[in-house]
């Protein structure tokens, strides 16, 4: 499965998913054209951004679909992050249900259905001709792997199904850089201090290495991406394993250089029309959900970019398409 992720969001495939992400800021940019000077919640706009990028990239025509899917796991989300450090009796489950399992067991059940659905739907498009193969995205790659005649490299159906809900749930977390990382211990093994049985399940706090004034000076706290200038090992002190926002070694982040390509393209995208800055309304307050959250969102206050020649004239209304498109 790991690799049909690596397939579906590197090299050329990668490349063929930047018309969507295009159209998809481009979009996004109609909405804000609106709010020329108002107040725009942009914690809020980035879910929806990606999961419109990614239903579209991921799920192809089956667009529609995907943002179903994507709104059940992202209720999900929000479901595990509240129960993640919750101790339950193992088992207990089965015969006692609280509210949040009564939810994530519908959730669960909607998202089979949907799953289901889709790679039907893409079959059913190759076996009545419309489609002359499954496709490239991560949606045709999985039926292609299910039809697979080599058991070896066979997927079954629940297969697919828990690989999409596991896979899904982590690219929800794609807007932040807290995600846990987690590894399971093989051989009894020393950390610092502890000694860690075989078998433990540890999961390394990325935020307090990424706090660490002893690894990034100080001033860690503040916002400054100019740490950053003269690359990873001048920020963290030529410690650059301190620094793990997708992860490392074999089951780093998957869906990385989608995630890269995807911000590159927004940003680029929106400075180009717009200059922004913090709305007074705006209430610091980061939570932990699975990923750092802006408790009360992220306000901030548009202003459209003006460029005008010497003589007053206006060159430039920020009315201009991505540079990086055709058109
Ligand atoms: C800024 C955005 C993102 C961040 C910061 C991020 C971060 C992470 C992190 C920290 C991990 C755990 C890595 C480890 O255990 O070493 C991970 C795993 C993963 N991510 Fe992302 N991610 C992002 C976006 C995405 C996107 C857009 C996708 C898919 C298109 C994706 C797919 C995956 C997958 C499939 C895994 C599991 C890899 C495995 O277990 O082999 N991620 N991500």
């Amino acid at each position: 499965m790991r690799k049909l992720a690596n397939h579906a969001f590197h090299g050329e495939n990668l490349k063929g998913m930047i018309p969507a992400m295009i159209d998809s800021v481009e979009a996004m940019l109609g909405r804000w054209k609106q709010n020329e000077m108002k107040e725009i919640e942009a914690f809020q706009e980035f879910k929806v951004l990606t999961s419109e990028i990614i239903s579209r990239t991921a799920f192809g025509s089956s667009y529609l679909e995907g943002k179903n899917l994507f709104d059940m796991l992202t209720k999900m989300a929000v479901i595990v992050a509240r129960n993640n450090f919750k101790v339950r009796i193992p088992g207990i489950k089965i015969f006692l249900k609280n509210q949040d399992d009564i939810e994530s067991d519908k959730l669960e059940r909607g998202m089979r259905d949907s799953i289901i659905k889709m790679i039907t739907a893409r079959e059913e498009e190759v076996l009545m001709g419309k489609l002359d193969n499954y496709g490239t995205d991560f949606l045709g790659l999985l039926p292609k792997a299910h039809h697979e005649t080599v058991l070896a490299k066979k997927i079954t159906i629940d297969d697919l199904i828990d690989e999409y809900e596991h896979d899904n749930l982590r690219i929800l977390t794609a807007i932040s850089s807290c995600f846990n990382i987690t590894r399971e211990v093989q051989k009894e093994a020393r950390l610092g201090k502890l000694i860690v049985p075989a078998k433990t399940e540890v999961s390394p706090s990325t935020q307090t290495l990424h706090h660490n004034p002893q690894i990034w000076g100080e001033d860690v706290h503040f916002f400054k991406t100019e740490r950053f200038a003269q690359g990873i090992a001048k920020a963290t002190k030529n410690d650059v394993d301190a620094f793990l926002p997708f992860g490392s070694g074999s089951r780093n982040c998957a869906g990385m250089n989608f995630a890269l390509t995807e911000i590159k393209i927004a940003f680029s995208m929106i400075l180009q029309h717009y200059r922004f800055t913090l709305s007074p309304t705006y209430l610091h307050s980061p939570v932990h959900i699975l990923t750092i959250c802006p408790q009360y969102g992220l306000q901030i206050m548009l202003q459209e970019l003006q460029i005008t020649d010497p003589g007053n004239n206006l060159l430039y209304n920020g009315a201009v398409r991505c540079l990086c498109s055709d058109g």
